[in-house]
């Protein structure tokens, strides 16, 4: 049987309806009563699916900082109905860049893949990128400033800005952006939590398309190196042994990937919380100074990425209820991120003058912990601050679309206008 059915039939089978239900009516809109539900009442909670959810704050932290593993191969086979749904997320055809990027190992091979690209990442090499980041949204909010009427800050600002910027960093050649973006914006729903068969084959498609492009990519930079992130790569797998040809292609199509899935969500994601909040929008038009500060408190209040993954390898006990080994634990990032028993009475309202914000588990914590941090908070740091001196007056125009996912979740259109009322 086909467990995994689309939104049509939303209820999973064996229960009237779980406390976690993403299929549920609004949940890709709003997500945030169901994590303050799960929270009070089952906070560490065995799904009838057969995986784990983690809700609190505290305990996503412990988790992702435990030596919980991120390696498909260490869960537990499934037996029964669950078996087929396991196949299907986890089976081998699945791609989740086959599992060998380094978000998929644990060490020692993720610390051999991490530390290939880590020297691009760190807070001073990204400082470097500051004028020329800062020149890209210039340029991009002069272009969109032209349009008359509304403007879709999406499509026009909040996808451009971080795949130029990524994309100018691998030194990949020019490409077909919007049949790039149309697979990445496939392939990221295999971190979905429960997919169903036809998108899985489209996921499959997608991945094997945009494998093709990347593989494409390489072989061009072989001709052409450069100093860039794709020619450190090859170099390194050039060198000898530290880096094999498929893995080359996993850590480029991550990097790739995660340089804008995200990024994405978190401007457009971040902006429409700011309009929704006008008195918050004010603060930063009168003191851009406050933007650093309110960029982490939009990672917090809206996170881009809403769950990670882990597969338990030892029986381990979170906030006092034991999960056991080889089972797949969802840590819901997203609802850790406004747990009040952390963050206080007013941890579910907007506040960009909020002290520790950037405590957040926006980023994910432990190994793990997103290697592009200091990349996407200078993206967004210079953005907000363009956006709050240059359109002070901005404002929403339309109704607001969501992208239809659950984990890499955020607008997919938004419609502002920039000079506003
Ligand atoms: C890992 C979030 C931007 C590259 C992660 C993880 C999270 C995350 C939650 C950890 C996943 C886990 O523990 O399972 C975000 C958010 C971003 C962002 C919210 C933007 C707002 C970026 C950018 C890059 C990037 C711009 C640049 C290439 C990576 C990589 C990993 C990662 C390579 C894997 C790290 C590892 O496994 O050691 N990110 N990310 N991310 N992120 Fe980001």
């Amino acid at each position: 049987p086909e467990m995994t059915s689309a939104r049509s039939t939303s209820t999973p089978p064996a229960q009237e309806s779980p406390l976690f239900n993403p299929f549920e009516d609004g949940f890709v809109e709003n997500p945030y009563p169901q994590y303050a539900v799960l929270r009070e009442t089952a906070p560490v909670y065995e799904h009838p699916l057969g995986f784990w959810v983690v809700a609190r704050y505290e305990d996503v932290s412990a988790l992702l900082r435990s030596g919980a593993s991120v390696e498909v191969r260490n869960l537990a086979p499934a037996t029964g109905p669950l078996a087929a749904l396991q196949q299907q997320v986890f089976g081998e055809r699945s791609p989740r860049m086959d599992g060998l990027s380094m978000l998929d190992r644990d060490p020692p091979d993720h610390t051999r893949l991490r530390r290939l690209v880590s020297k691009a990442f760190t807070p001073r090499s990204v400082e470097a990128l500051r004028p020329r980041v800062t020149e890209l949204v210039d340029t991009m909010l002069d272009k969109a400033a032209e349009q008359r009427g509304a403007v879709d800050f999406v499509s026009s600002f909040a996808f451009p800005l971080p795949f130029a910027v990524i994309a100018e960093m691998l030194g990949t050649p020019p490409t077909d952006h919007e049949r790039v973006r149309e697979l990445s914006g496939l392939i990221v729903r295999s971190l979905e939590p429960v997919l169903d068969p036809e998108l899985m084959r489209a996921i499959d498609a997608a991945d094997e398309e945009l494998r093709g492009i990347v593989g494409e990519m390489i072989a061009w930079k072989r001709k052409n190196p450069a100093d860039d992130l794709l020619t450190a790569l090859i170099q390194a797998e050039e060198g000898g042994d530290v880096l094999d040809d498929e893995e080359l292609v996993a850590q480029a199509l991550l990097l790739y990937i995660a340089g804008h899935e995200t990024t994405v969500n978190l401007l457009a994601g971040g902006m429409l919380a700011l309009l929704r909040e006008p008195g918050q929008w004010s603060l930063l038009k009168n003191k851009p100074e406050l933007v650093p500060g309110a960029v982490e408190e939009l990672l917090r209040y809206d996170s881009p990425v809403q769950q990670s993954r882990r597969i338990t390898t030892e029986p381990v006990v979170v906030g006092g209820t034991e999960i056991p080994a080889g089972v797949f634990v969802l840590t819901l990032l997203a609802s850790a991120n406004r747990d009040e028993r952390y963050w206080g009475e007013d941890a579910e309202e907007l506040r960009v003058e909020r002290e520790g914000a950037r405590h957040h588990v926006s980023f994910g914590a432990g190994v793990h912990h997103c290697l592009g941090a200091s990349l996407a908070r200078l993206e967004a740091g210079i953005a907000f601050e363009r956006l709050a001196v240059r359109f002070p007056g901005l404002a929403l125009a339309g109704e607001v679309t969501w992208n239809g996912r659950i984990n890499l979740r955020g607008p997919a259109e938004l419609p502002v206008a920039l000079a506003g009322g």
